[in-house]
Protein backbone atom coordinates (compact mmCIF):
# COMPACT_ATOMS: atom_id res chain seq x y z
CA UNK A 1 0.00 0.00 0.00
CA UNK A 2 1.84 3.40 -1.21
CA UNK A 3 1.79 5.88 0.98
CA UNK A 4 1.64 9.49 -0.19
CA UNK A 5 2.10 12.76 1.32
CA UNK A 6 1.28 16.43 0.69
CA UNK A 7 2.43 19.62 1.57
CA UNK A 8 2.22 23.06 0.90
CA UNK A 9 5.06 25.56 0.45
CA UNK A 10 6.07 29.42 -0.51
CA UNK A 11 3.57 31.79 -0.27
CA UNK A 12 -0.07 30.56 0.23
CA UNK A 13 -2.91 31.18 -2.13
CA UNK A 14 -6.25 30.79 -2.91
CA UNK A 15 -6.92 27.19 -4.13
CA UNK A 16 -3.82 25.15 -1.95
CA UNK A 17 -6.30 24.04 0.58
CA UNK A 18 -8.47 22.76 -2.53
CA UNK A 19 -5.76 20.83 -3.84
CA UNK A 20 -4.67 18.69 -0.65
CA UNK A 21 -8.32 17.79 -0.35
CA UNK A 22 -7.75 16.68 -3.49
CA UNK A 23 -4.54 14.61 -3.36
CA UNK A 24 -6.00 13.29 -0.02
CA UNK A 25 -9.04 12.04 -1.03
CA UNK A 26 -7.47 10.33 -4.54
CA UNK A 27 -4.83 9.30 -2.58
CA UNK A 28 -7.53 7.45 -0.22
CA UNK A 29 -9.61 6.62 -3.67
CA UNK A 30 -7.05 4.73 -4.88
CA UNK A 31 -6.62 2.65 -2.17
CA UNK A 32 -2.95 4.41 -0.76
CA UNK A 33 -2.42 5.84 2.43
CA UNK A 34 -3.04 9.86 2.63
CA UNK A 35 -0.69 11.92 5.03
CA UNK A 36 -0.56 16.08 5.37
CA UNK A 37 2.88 17.83 6.25
CA UNK A 38 2.19 20.37 8.00
CA UNK A 39 3.89 23.93 7.55
CA UNK A 40 5.62 22.99 4.93
CA UNK A 41 9.44 21.75 4.34
CA UNK A 42 9.46 22.71 8.47
CA UNK A 43 7.09 20.48 8.94
CA UNK A 44 9.22 18.06 7.18
CA UNK A 45 12.49 18.25 9.03
CA UNK A 46 10.76 18.45 12.29
CA UNK A 47 8.36 15.06 12.02
CA UNK A 48 6.27 13.85 14.36
CA UNK A 49 3.19 15.02 14.77
CA UNK A 50 3.75 17.50 11.27
CA UNK A 51 3.18 14.47 9.26
CA UNK A 52 -0.34 13.43 10.16
CA UNK A 53 -2.01 10.97 8.20
CA UNK A 54 -5.52 12.15 6.74
CA UNK A 55 -8.53 10.53 6.69
CA UNK A 56 -11.54 11.22 4.01
CA UNK A 57 -13.32 13.79 6.51
CA UNK A 58 -10.08 15.59 7.79
CA UNK A 59 -10.20 17.79 4.40
CA UNK A 60 -14.02 18.11 4.34
CA UNK A 61 -15.28 21.79 3.69
CA UNK A 62 -11.50 22.83 2.33
CA UNK A 63 -12.18 23.14 -0.97
CA UNK A 64 -13.51 26.79 -1.01
CA UNK A 65 -11.08 27.73 1.59
CA UNK A 66 -8.54 30.49 0.90
CA UNK A 67 -5.17 29.93 2.05
CA UNK A 68 -3.55 26.94 3.19
CA UNK A 69 -4.87 24.81 6.13
CA UNK A 70 -1.87 23.00 6.54
CA UNK A 71 0.17 25.88 6.87
CA UNK A 72 3.31 26.63 4.90
CA UNK A 73 6.46 28.53 5.93
CA UNK A 74 9.95 29.33 4.48
CA UNK A 75 12.66 26.84 6.02
CA UNK A 76 15.92 27.36 6.13
CA UNK A 77 17.28 23.88 7.90
CA UNK A 78 16.02 22.22 4.82
CA UNK A 79 18.39 24.24 2.09
CA UNK A 80 21.28 22.49 4.47
CA UNK A 81 21.89 18.65 3.52
CA UNK A 82 21.28 18.15 7.53
CA UNK A 83 18.00 19.10 7.56
CA UNK A 84 17.30 17.46 4.24
CA UNK A 85 18.68 14.59 6.01
CA UNK A 86 16.40 14.63 9.32
CA UNK A 87 13.51 14.79 6.37
CA UNK A 88 14.50 11.66 4.69
CA UNK A 89 14.41 9.65 8.33
CA UNK A 90 11.06 11.28 9.14
CA UNK A 91 9.78 10.44 6.14
CA UNK A 92 10.75 6.47 6.25
CA UNK A 93 9.52 6.30 10.12
CA UNK A 94 6.61 7.01 8.31
CA UNK A 95 6.29 5.41 5.38
CA UNK A 96 6.10 7.51 3.08
CA UNK A 97 8.30 7.99 -0.21
CA UNK A 98 5.81 9.77 -2.44
CA UNK A 99 5.18 13.53 -2.20
CA UNK A 100 3.31 16.04 -3.65
CA UNK A 101 4.38 19.56 -3.08
CA UNK A 102 2.13 22.84 -3.85
CA UNK A 103 4.14 25.82 -4.11
CA UNK A 104 5.97 28.11 -6.28
CA UNK A 105 9.00 27.28 -8.61
CA UNK A 106 11.57 27.88 -5.35
CA UNK A 107 9.53 25.01 -3.33
CA UNK A 108 9.26 22.80 -6.65
CA UNK A 109 13.03 23.39 -7.28
CA UNK A 110 13.68 22.02 -3.37
CA UNK A 111 11.44 19.27 -3.89
CA UNK A 112 13.25 18.07 -7.43
CA UNK A 113 16.96 18.28 -5.59
CA UNK A 114 15.56 16.47 -2.67
CA UNK A 115 14.64 13.73 -4.97
CA UNK A 116 18.06 13.78 -6.58
CA UNK A 117 19.93 13.73 -2.94
CA UNK A 118 17.74 11.03 -2.06
CA UNK A 119 19.79 7.92 -2.40
CA UNK A 120 22.90 9.22 -1.13
CA UNK A 121 20.66 10.08 1.83
CA UNK A 122 19.29 7.12 2.24
CA UNK A 123 22.96 5.18 2.53
CA UNK A 124 24.05 7.91 5.09
CA UNK A 125 21.17 6.82 7.03
CA UNK A 126 21.82 3.30 6.64
CA UNK A 127 25.83 4.03 7.31
CA UNK A 128 25.18 6.20 10.48
CA UNK A 129 23.28 3.41 11.81
CA UNK A 130 19.58 5.02 11.59
CA UNK A 131 17.96 2.47 9.92
CA UNK A 132 18.95 -1.30 8.57
CA UNK A 133 19.90 -1.65 5.17
CA UNK A 134 16.46 -4.46 4.76
CA UNK A 135 14.24 -1.54 6.57
CA UNK A 136 15.21 1.21 3.52
CA UNK A 137 15.00 -1.76 0.67
CA UNK A 138 11.30 -0.31 -0.03
CA UNK A 139 12.54 3.39 0.14
CA UNK A 140 15.40 4.06 -2.82
CA UNK A 141 13.40 6.03 -4.89
CA UNK A 142 11.32 9.00 -3.76
CA UNK A 143 8.57 9.98 -5.72
CA UNK A 144 7.98 13.74 -6.31
CA UNK A 145 5.24 15.14 -7.89
CA UNK A 146 4.85 19.53 -8.31
CA UNK A 147 1.39 21.54 -8.17
CA UNK A 148 1.90 24.68 -8.69
CA UNK A 149 -0.47 27.04 -6.25
CA UNK A 150 0.74 30.77 -6.67
CA UNK A 151 -0.84 34.15 -7.05
CA UNK A 152 1.62 35.64 -9.22
CA UNK A 153 1.34 33.01 -12.24
CA UNK A 154 4.51 33.09 -13.23
CA UNK A 155 5.40 29.68 -13.79
CA UNK A 156 6.52 28.75 -17.76
CA UNK A 157 4.86 26.08 -19.21
CA UNK A 158 1.47 26.55 -17.22
CA UNK A 159 -1.42 28.43 -18.37
CA UNK A 160 -2.78 29.16 -14.58
CA UNK A 161 -1.30 28.66 -11.68
CA UNK A 162 -3.89 27.86 -8.39
CA UNK A 163 -4.60 30.85 -7.30
CA UNK A 164 -3.89 33.37 -9.68
CA UNK A 165 -8.17 33.73 -10.49
CA UNK A 166 -8.79 34.03 -6.99
CA UNK A 167 -6.12 36.90 -6.53
CA UNK A 168 -7.02 38.68 -9.83
CA UNK A 169 -10.49 38.47 -8.66
CA UNK A 170 -9.57 40.42 -5.46
CA UNK A 171 -8.02 42.90 -7.02
CA UNK A 172 -10.56 43.76 -9.56
CA UNK A 173 -13.34 43.69 -6.34
CA UNK A 174 -10.58 46.29 -4.47
CA UNK A 175 -10.68 48.56 -7.89
CA UNK A 176 -14.60 48.66 -8.43
CA UNK A 177 -14.45 49.39 -4.59
CA UNK A 178 -12.20 52.09 -5.23
CA UNK A 179 -13.74 53.12 -8.64
CA UNK A 180 -16.53 54.53 -7.09
CA UNK A 181 -14.75 57.19 -4.69
CA UNK A 182 -13.22 58.01 -7.59
CA UNK A 183 -15.89 58.74 -9.53
CA UNK A 184 -17.20 60.97 -6.98
CA UNK A 185 -14.69 63.04 -6.42
CA UNK A 186 -13.37 63.09 -9.89
CA UNK A 187 -9.78 61.38 -8.36
CA UNK A 188 -6.80 59.74 -9.85
CA UNK A 189 -5.88 56.25 -8.23
CA UNK A 190 -2.83 54.70 -8.62
CA UNK A 191 -3.07 51.05 -7.78
CA UNK A 192 0.12 48.70 -6.77
CA UNK A 193 -0.73 45.06 -7.06
CA UNK A 194 1.35 41.99 -5.98
CA UNK A 195 2.74 39.07 -8.61
CA UNK A 196 6.50 39.28 -7.93
CA UNK A 197 8.88 39.29 -11.37
CA UNK A 198 5.39 38.74 -13.25
CA UNK A 199 2.94 41.27 -14.78
CA UNK A 200 -0.09 38.80 -15.36
CA UNK A 201 -1.77 40.17 -12.48
CA UNK A 202 -1.25 43.84 -13.55
CA UNK A 203 -1.75 43.09 -17.10
CA UNK A 204 -5.37 41.39 -16.28
CA UNK A 205 -6.52 43.54 -13.75
CA UNK A 206 -5.44 46.33 -15.90
CA UNK A 207 -8.01 44.53 -18.74
CA UNK A 208 -10.64 43.69 -16.43
CA UNK A 209 -11.18 46.91 -15.11
CA UNK A 210 -10.65 48.93 -17.59
CA UNK A 211 -7.77 51.16 -16.34
CA UNK A 212 -6.24 53.64 -18.18
CA UNK A 213 -2.95 52.82 -17.81
CA UNK A 214 -0.55 49.83 -16.52
CA UNK A 215 2.93 49.73 -15.83
CA UNK A 216 4.73 46.23 -15.70
CA UNK A 217 7.90 44.66 -15.44
CA UNK A 218 8.20 43.10 -19.07
CA UNK A 219 7.59 46.26 -20.67
CA UNK A 220 8.94 48.95 -18.95
CA UNK A 221 8.01 52.41 -20.07
CA UNK A 222 10.00 53.90 -22.94
CA UNK A 223 12.10 57.24 -22.35
CA UNK A 224 9.05 58.98 -23.30
CA UNK A 225 6.80 56.96 -20.75
CA UNK A 226 5.54 60.52 -18.80
CA UNK A 227 3.61 62.50 -21.95
CA UNK A 228 2.50 59.11 -23.40
CA UNK A 229 0.68 58.14 -20.15
CA UNK A 230 -0.44 62.01 -19.66
CA UNK A 231 -1.86 61.70 -23.33
CA UNK A 232 -3.99 58.45 -22.61
CA UNK A 233 -5.04 60.26 -19.24
CA UNK A 234 -6.16 63.30 -20.86
CA UNK A 235 -7.74 61.86 -23.60
CA UNK A 236 -9.88 59.99 -21.19
CA UNK A 237 -10.57 62.80 -19.30
CA UNK A 238 -11.98 64.70 -22.23
CA UNK A 239 -14.35 61.84 -23.46
CA UNK A 240 -15.93 62.67 -20.06
CA UNK A 241 -14.55 60.01 -17.26
CA UNK A 242 -14.70 61.10 -14.11
CA UNK A 243 -11.98 59.05 -12.69
CA UNK A 244 -8.18 57.50 -13.53
CA UNK A 245 -6.93 54.52 -12.70
CA UNK A 246 -3.15 53.54 -13.04
CA UNK A 247 -2.46 50.19 -12.49
CA UNK A 248 1.50 49.36 -11.20
CA UNK A 249 3.04 46.00 -11.15
CA UNK A 250 5.43 45.31 -7.81
CA UNK A 251 7.72 44.11 -10.09
CA UNK A 252 8.12 47.39 -12.34
CA UNK A 253 9.70 49.27 -9.75
CA UNK A 254 11.30 46.80 -7.21
CA UNK A 255 13.31 45.11 -10.22
CA UNK A 256 14.58 47.95 -10.94
CA UNK A 257 14.48 48.17 -14.44
CA UNK A 258 13.26 51.62 -15.59
CA UNK A 259 11.69 51.87 -11.96
CA UNK A 260 8.59 53.65 -12.06
CA UNK A 261 7.18 54.14 -8.54
CA UNK A 262 3.83 54.35 -7.90
CA UNK A 263 4.63 57.80 -5.99
CA UNK A 264 6.25 59.15 -9.09
CA UNK A 265 3.41 58.38 -11.27
CA UNK A 266 1.27 59.99 -8.21
CA UNK A 267 3.27 63.30 -8.81
CA UNK A 268 2.85 63.54 -12.53
CA UNK A 269 -0.62 63.01 -12.26
CA UNK A 270 -1.12 65.91 -10.14
CA UNK A 271 2.18 67.53 -11.12
CA UNK A 272 1.45 67.72 -14.93
CA UNK A 273 -2.72 67.13 -14.98
CA UNK A 274 -3.54 68.66 -11.57
CA UNK A 275 -5.60 65.69 -10.78
CA UNK A 276 -6.17 64.69 -7.37
CA UNK A 277 -4.58 61.82 -6.69
CA UNK A 278 -3.98 59.25 -4.45
CA UNK A 279 -1.34 55.72 -4.06
CA UNK A 280 -3.55 52.41 -2.86
CA UNK A 281 -1.27 49.47 -2.31
CA UNK A 282 -3.55 46.24 -2.08
CA UNK A 283 -1.41 44.31 -0.66
CA UNK A 284 -2.27 40.85 0.83
CA UNK A 285 -5.97 41.03 0.45
CA UNK A 286 -4.51 39.61 -2.64
CA UNK A 287 -3.75 36.23 -1.11
CA UNK A 288 -6.66 36.29 0.80
CA UNK A 289 -10.77 35.19 0.64
CA UNK A 290 -12.25 32.32 -0.97
CA UNK A 291 -11.24 30.33 -4.15
CA UNK A 292 -13.03 31.64 -7.01
CA UNK A 293 -14.86 28.92 -9.31
CA UNK A 294 -11.72 28.61 -11.19
CA UNK A 295 -9.38 27.62 -8.85
CA UNK A 296 -11.72 25.13 -7.03
CA UNK A 297 -11.74 23.43 -10.58
CA UNK A 298 -8.00 23.23 -10.98
CA UNK A 299 -6.95 22.55 -7.49
CA UNK A 300 -9.07 19.73 -7.71
CA UNK A 301 -8.18 18.23 -11.36
CA UNK A 302 -4.59 19.13 -10.85
CA UNK A 303 -4.80 17.50 -7.23
CA UNK A 304 -6.43 14.32 -8.98
CA UNK A 305 -3.30 14.16 -11.80
CA UNK A 306 -0.98 14.41 -9.27
CA UNK A 307 -1.73 11.39 -7.55
CA UNK A 308 -1.90 9.70 -10.69
CA UNK A 309 1.12 10.81 -11.73
CA UNK A 310 2.76 9.47 -8.45
CA UNK A 311 1.13 5.92 -9.08
CA UNK A 312 2.39 6.01 -12.91
CA UNK A 313 6.11 7.28 -11.99
CA UNK A 314 8.84 5.08 -11.75
CA UNK A 315 12.46 5.74 -10.56
CA UNK A 316 13.41 6.66 -14.23
CA UNK A 317 10.45 9.26 -15.24
CA UNK A 318 11.65 12.76 -14.39
CA UNK A 319 9.76 14.57 -11.50
CA UNK A 320 6.53 15.74 -13.06
CA UNK A 321 4.62 18.74 -12.38
CA UNK A 322 0.80 19.70 -13.25
CA UNK A 323 -0.13 21.70 -15.86
CA UNK A 324 -3.14 23.14 -17.52
CA UNK A 325 -2.32 24.14 -21.20
CA UNK A 326 -5.77 25.01 -23.65
CA UNK A 327 -7.98 23.68 -20.92
CA UNK A 328 -6.74 20.64 -20.61
CA UNK A 329 -4.73 19.08 -17.38
CA UNK A 330 -1.34 17.42 -18.47
CA UNK A 331 1.83 16.73 -16.94
CA UNK A 332 5.30 18.43 -18.08
CA UNK A 333 9.22 17.90 -16.37
CA UNK A 334 9.08 19.93 -13.33
CA UNK A 335 12.71 21.07 -13.63
CA UNK A 336 12.57 21.53 -17.83
CA UNK A 337 9.08 24.40 -15.95
CA UNK A 338 11.04 25.80 -13.24
CA UNK A 339 14.55 26.57 -15.76
CA UNK A 340 12.19 28.06 -18.37
CA UNK A 341 10.65 30.24 -15.49
CA UNK A 342 14.28 31.29 -14.42
CA UNK A 343 15.16 32.43 -18.00
CA UNK A 344 12.30 34.36 -18.20
CA UNK A 345 12.92 35.98 -15.27
CA UNK A 346 16.67 35.88 -16.20
CA UNK A 347 15.72 37.90 -19.37
CA UNK A 348 13.67 40.30 -17.51
CA UNK A 349 16.84 41.31 -15.63
CA UNK A 350 19.13 41.68 -18.31
CA UNK A 351 15.78 43.70 -19.76
CA UNK A 352 15.82 41.39 -22.63
CA UNK A 353 11.93 41.98 -23.13
CA UNK A 354 11.59 40.41 -26.08
CA UNK A 355 12.91 36.71 -25.12
CA UNK A 356 11.56 37.16 -22.14
CA UNK A 357 7.90 37.15 -23.85
CA UNK A 358 8.88 34.55 -26.71
CA UNK A 359 10.57 32.18 -23.72
CA UNK A 360 6.74 32.68 -21.94
CA UNK A 361 5.22 31.58 -25.37
CA UNK A 362 3.37 34.67 -26.04
CA UNK A 363 2.87 35.98 -29.25
CA UNK A 364 3.75 39.88 -29.98
CA UNK A 365 4.68 41.85 -32.64
CA UNK A 366 8.29 42.15 -33.41
O1 LIG B 1 4.56 35.09 -4.57
C1 LIG B 1 3.38 35.59 -3.99
C2 LIG B 1 3.59 36.97 -3.42
O2 LIG B 1 2.37 37.40 -2.88
C3 LIG B 1 4.15 38.00 -4.40
O3 LIG B 1 3.17 38.49 -5.27
C4 LIG B 1 4.72 39.01 -3.46
O4 LIG B 1 5.78 39.70 -4.04
C5 LIG B 1 5.22 38.17 -2.30
O5 LIG B 1 4.55 36.92 -2.37
C6 LIG B 1 5.03 38.75 -0.95
O6 LIG B 1 5.67 37.93 -0.04
P1 LIG B 1 5.41 37.98 1.54
O7 LIG B 1 4.05 37.42 1.80
O8 LIG B 1 6.49 37.13 2.11
O9 LIG B 1 5.49 39.42 1.93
Amino acid sequence: KKRIAVMTSGGDSQGMSGAVRAVVRQTIASGCDAFAVYEGYEGLVQGGDMIKQMKWEDVRGWLSEGGTLIGTARCMAFKERPGRLQAAKNMIDKGIDALVVCGGDGSLTGADRFRGEWPSLVEELVKNGTFKEDQVKPFKHLNIVGLVGSIDNDLAGTDATIGCYSSLQRICQAVDYIDATAFSHQRAFVIEVMGRHCGWLALMAGVSTGADFVFLPENPPSEHWETEMCDVVQRHRKLGKRKTIVIVAEGAHDRQLNAISPNQVKDLLAGKLGLDTRVTTLGHVQRGGTAVAYDRMLATLQGVEAVKAVLDSTPETPSPVICIVENKIVRKSLMEAVKLTQSVAEAIERKDFKSAMKLRGAEFDE
